[in-house]
């Protein structure tokens, strides 16, 4: 099992196992915590750190870890098998309100803060929630987080997606938007750097997986140094410590969520569940008619007219996440070496799997079957694959084992 793509701060997951991967194992130390250097809240939770040693009159060591890395998740076996051998409590984890706990197999403390994502304007608009932007508004947000979605709900405003924090900043910045969707620590240090202070205005979300409860997780052996914590937490906290210790990034405190969980997608693998139902593995497809050289003609999978019908199906139910150029917004791109790689290994039906079991993601399966075949002659046109004289049909999709790579327009 793989977890992947936790909302924004998705790396967390993969960065903890690069912690207990590389981290090494805890010297004599009486509290030894992992802190994600990466990580906007990084100072906050060194400072955390210390304040529960010394609270504890315990030896500090911190493993410090590069949790930037990759989104492709990682195996949890092996996760749940290393943890604990590098550090008792990974400090900062944030956990989304509106669903799930920790990762299976790991125990979360109480939270002892709250953060997430918020909607930032220039400190001279007078806007201070999303449905107070005049209509036509441009709003940036990083490409694959949960803001995203947003534009669901409020389909007056316009989406201006970037790459990174930094450049969706920049835009706000150069008054290119009207305001930004992002991770509050984010904002928060950006507005700490010198020249910055006092530019730009920052507003709760009351949005679904918006807001973020801040935990350290642990393995349940540790269990006494985590209960330890909670004390220390407890104590900083009635002293009035803790709030000083989380500002500006974080408050005290647990936030409730905003919907019931479940109502907006799971966040569980499209690929792994698509992998597991195709049985695909990530052997390499000795087929012989679609070996990947260069001059062997790419198959004809799929009439014109249906990837026409699919162009404006794939408008209606899947841009507003996607991108109306399948360029990528809360999901990923579907077009590119990036999508359709030889590392990717997707088949037609790996893809046409995910399609009809995970999405729309908002309302999986909801598609008629041939809205869903249109689609995916869509997708294959648009990854370079030509149109033919011969229909796809829907169970020629479910077990086509054609090889899925960007072949350009
Ligand atoms: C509400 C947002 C949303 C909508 C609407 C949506 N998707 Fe997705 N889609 C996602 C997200 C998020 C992921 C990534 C899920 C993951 O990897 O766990 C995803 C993943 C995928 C993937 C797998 C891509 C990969 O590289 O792993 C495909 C293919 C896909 N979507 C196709 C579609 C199609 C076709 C539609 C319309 C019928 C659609 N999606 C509608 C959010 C959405």
């Amino acid at each position: 099992m793989n977890l992947t793509r936790h909302p924004r701060p998705r790396a967390w997951l993969a960065a903890i196992a690069a912690v207990l991967l590389y981290g090494g194992t805890a010297a004599a130390a009486d509290l030894s915590v992992c802190i994600d250097r990466s990580s906007p809240t990084a100072a906050m939770d060194t400072r955390l750190a210390q304040a529960v040693a010394q609270h504890e009159h315990a030896m500090l060591q911190i493993h410090r870890f590069d949790g930037s890395g990759d989104d492709d998740g990682f195996d949890l076996d092996h996760f749940n098998k290393l943890a604990g051998h590098s550090c008792d409590l990974v400090l900062g984890f944030p956990i989304d309100a509106d669903a799930h706990g920790a990762p299976p197999g790991l125990k979360a403390s109480t939270p002892y803060g709250h953060t997430g994502f918020v909607l930032v304007t220039p400190s001279d608009s007078h806007v201070a929630s999303l449905d107070q932007l005049p209509d036509g508004s441009s709003v940036a947000v990083t490409y694959q987080t949960t803001p995203n979605l947003y534009f669901i709900d409020h389909r007056n405003l316009v989406a201006d997606v970037h790459l990174s924090d930094a450049s969706s900043l920049r835009a706000l910045a150069g008054h290119k938007v009207q305001a930004a969707m992002l991770w509050e620590p984010t904002v928060r240090r950006y507005l700490a750097a010198p020249g910055t202070k006092g530019r730009l205005r920052i507003h709760p979300l009351h949005e679904p997986h918006a807001s973020f409860n801040l935990v350290a997780l642990y393995d349940a052996r540790h269990q006494a140094v985590a209960d330890a914590f909670e004390q220390a937490i407890a104590t900083m906290q009635a002293s009035g410590r803790l709030a000083a210790l989380l500002a500006p990034y974080a408050r005290t405190g647990a936030v409730e969520p905003v919907r019931p969980a479940g109502t907006a997608w799971t966040r569980r693998s499209a690929r792994t569940f698509a992998r597991s139902c195709a049985g695909t593995t990530p052997t390499a497809d000795k087929s012989r008619r679609h070996r990947k050289d260069d001059d062997d003609p790419l198959p004809a999978l799929y009439t014109a007219t249906q990837a026409d019908l699919g162009q404006a199906k794939f408008k209606e139910n899947c841009a507003v996440c996607h991108g109306p150029h399948l360029e990528g917004r809360a999901g990923p791109a579907l077009k590119g070496a990036n999508f359709a790689s030889e590392e990717a290994q997707f088949h037609v039906r790996d893809i046409f799997t995910i399609l009809v079991h995970n999405m729309p993601a908002t309302e999986p399966g909801s598609l008629p079957h041939d809205d869903y075949v249109d689609i995916m002659a869509f997708l294959l046109q648009q990854n370079g694959y030509p149109a033919g004289q011969q229909q796809l049909t829907y169970d020629e999709a479910l077990s086509s084992k054609v090889k899925l790579l960007y072949h350009g327009e």
